[in-house]
């Protein structure tokens, strides 16, 4: 049974917190891997599960970084994960999956935003690289280890997305580069995946969702120059935050937490969440609102899935031959 993709009435909202979502929920016992769970938003959602009780494994490109950001929050250990280079996606599975452990949630919020044209291993562009096919071939090793029954997979996106949908004739961005174009596509791909995921993984009990954070003022914005982000508005010439609808961090990470925890969304899966609540959709350009209908499409999530799926090799569905 696929999930509305309309409100549910949480009873929470964009001001929300991390804190607030789990009020009540004890997650002892459980075990949740947060990629880039070291900085920004990821940061924030370590700390409120580790104080609910979970343990947290943040796999992290710069573990010495990641360690001492973590180093004082009991319960969270972190290990090395590049997702820009799949050898190392498949170290880092690997040596989970050795432990023997089971995760009940994966939040794939490691993420890239609007960087100068990048190519990443054979030739890829980076941000669809690192936000999505890492993630794509990250999910998939992990896939034997998450929870059944229980297990939650969140792909943290953003309202970025009404960017750009899939460019299924130029992909990897090989005939001109757009930063926010790419980022766009990234995006997209993070909730067509949790589409697609959704619908292979139910019948074994683990759900997918999708999300937009917000817009919080994170080290995500280091792809961009000052007078970009005055010009938009988002900031003074000092640096101050401006837009009065961007949240903390710990508001940032509240939509995240919610859609890996909350018993809210038993029994639901494959939609696109912001403030705490299912998005309705919209065609409508108003940043930060709503999800575009591509990219919640089913036929569009398969054909990603199919194409990610031979990029990276990496396909835990695939019909055994
Ligand atoms: N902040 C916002 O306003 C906003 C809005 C919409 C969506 N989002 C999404 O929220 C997520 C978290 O963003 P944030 O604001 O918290 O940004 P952030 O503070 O820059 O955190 C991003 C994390 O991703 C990690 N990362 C980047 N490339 C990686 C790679 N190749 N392999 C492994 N990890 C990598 C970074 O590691 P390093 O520190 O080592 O580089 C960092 O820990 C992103 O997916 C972003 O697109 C944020």
């Amino acid at each position: 049974m696929t999930t509305p993709q309309h409100k549910i009435g949480s009873g929470f909202g964009a001001r929300s917190t991390a804190d607030d979502v789990l009020q009540g929920i004890d997650l002892s016992g459980k075990l949740a891997i947060v990629t880039g769970g070291y900085s920004g938003l990821g940061l924030e959602t370590t700390r409120a599960l580790a104080r609910a009780g979970a343990r947290v494994v943040v796999p992290a490109r710069r573990p010495d970084t990641a360690q001492e950001a973590v180093g004082g929050i009991d319960g969270v250990e972190v290990d090395e994960l590049d997702l820009a280079d799949l050898e190392s996606v498949r170290r880092f599975a690997e040596r989970f999956l050795a432990t023997g452990r089971s995760a009940e949630f994966v939040i794939a919020n490691a993420g890239i935003m609007a960087c100068p044209e990048t190519r990443v291993g054979p030739g890829w562009e980076a941000q669809f690289a690192t936000n999505h096919l890492g993630h794509h071939a990250l999910v998939n090793r992990l896939w034997p280890a998450i929870a059944r029954g229980q297990g939650r997979v969140v792909t943290v996106s953003s309202g970025g997305h009404r960017h750009s949908g899939i460019r299924w004739d130029d992909v990897q961005f090989e005939r001109g580069y757009d930063k926010w174009l790419a980022y766009g596509q990234a995006k997209t791909a993070n909730i067509l995946f949790a589409v697609q995921l959704d619908a292979l993984g139910r019948d074994a009990g683990v759900r997918a969702f999708s999300l937009h954070p917000g817009a919080i003022l994170t080290p995500l914005q280091r792809h961009l120059p000052k007078e970009e982000m005055v010009a938009a508005g988002w900031i003074d010439e000092a640096g101050n935050a401006l837009d009065p609808s961007f949240k903390t961090p710990e508001q940032g990470a509240a939509t995240q937490v919610w859609a890996a925890t909350s018993p809210q969304l038993a029994g639901m899966g494959g939609v696109y969440c912001e403030d705490c609540e299912i998005a309705e959709v919209t065609i409508e350009d108003n940043p930060g609102r709503g999800v575009r209908p591509y990219a919640i499409d089913p036929d569009e999530a398969a054909r990603l899935w199919r194409l990610s799926a031979g990029l990276t090799g990496v396909d835990a569905f695939a019909p055994i031959r």
